[in-house]
């Protein structure tokens, strides 16, 4: 059976309230709209996910898409941390604290309880180790780096709770953030491009299909509704607060002319 991410939602219970609005208040109401639309089935949004009955079979999104995609998230999230150092370094007062609280809550909620936790310490790592070759032998460092990526994540939770940050404190949270952020880039790159795929290459396609549905199931019974939807608006509403919501100020500036 071939269920897409539509047709699963659509026999889920969308009671409740999940771990990520509990850490990321203020989601909850966007994410019911987008509920809502869900179970009209309309048109529109059908286009954006490829979930509707009627699509094509192309569109479905596949268990290793959807990880992919979740670490879209937390390169968000990263951005803002290292944009977050860039400023912090010239002014403690720069970042409000809560921005950066709020963007350690997401990945705390999304990336560490759900997408490392309940996917991939679960599920991927798991198959990946048990299947042998290259890919197996990141499994253990990806644990270790997913256990001190907790360890930093609590000590940020613990030092944006202030309201003011000092200089002493600041410089500090710029150590940490700077190493979670390589620490992290490197982790996620490598998951992309050998660990998922390895695990990809264990499955054959109704596997596959099966694991994107159980993905989907421990997505709701984690977050009560479409977590990524609400997590991508949570980081637009952070990056938005914080004055970095056009893409195009990222735009790399042109290079000076060769031999001058
Ligand atoms: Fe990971
Ligand atoms: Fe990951």
């Amino acid at each position: 059976m071939n269920r897409t991410r539509r047709q699963l939602l659509a026999g889920i219970s969308i009671a409740g309230a999940g771990a990520l609005l509990v850490g990321c208040g203020g989601l909850r109401d966007s994410s019911s709209t987008a509920r809502n639309d869900e179970g009209n089935n309309n048109d529109e949004d059908n286009s954006k996910d490829g979930g509707s009955t009627d699509e094509p079979a192309g569109a479905t999104i596949t268990a290793t898409e959807d990880l992919m995609r979740e670490h879209g998230i937390l390169r968000r999230a990263l951005l803002v941390y290292q944009e977050s150092v860039i400023k912090l370094r010239d002014n403690a007062a720069a970042i409000p604290p809560d921005a950066l609280e709020k963007t350690a809550q997401l990945f705390r909620a999304f990336g560490e309880e759900y997408h490392e936790k309940k996917l991939e310490e679960a599920y991927v790592f798991p198959a990946v180790k048990k299947a042998g070759g290259p890919a197996a032998s990141y499994a253990d460092v990806l644990i270790l780096q997913h256990a001190r990526g907790r360890e930093i994540t609590d000590y940020v939770l613990s030092v944006t709770a202030a309201e003011k940050m000092t200089w002493r404190t600041s410089a500090d949270l710029v150590k940490a953030l700077e190493s979670f952020v390589r620490m992290y880039e490197h982790h996620a790159a490598i998951e992309d491009t050998v660990v998922f795929p390895a695990w990809k290459a264990t499955m054959d396609p109704k596997q596959l299909d099966e694991i994107g549905s159980k993905f989907e199931e421990i997505e709701q019974e984690q977050f009560g509704e479409d977590g990524f939807e609400a997590a991508a608006k949570r980081i637009g509403e952070i990056e938005g607060s914080l004055g970095m919501a056009d893409l195009g100020m990222f735009t790399a500036p042109a290079p000076p002319v060769a031999g001058k």
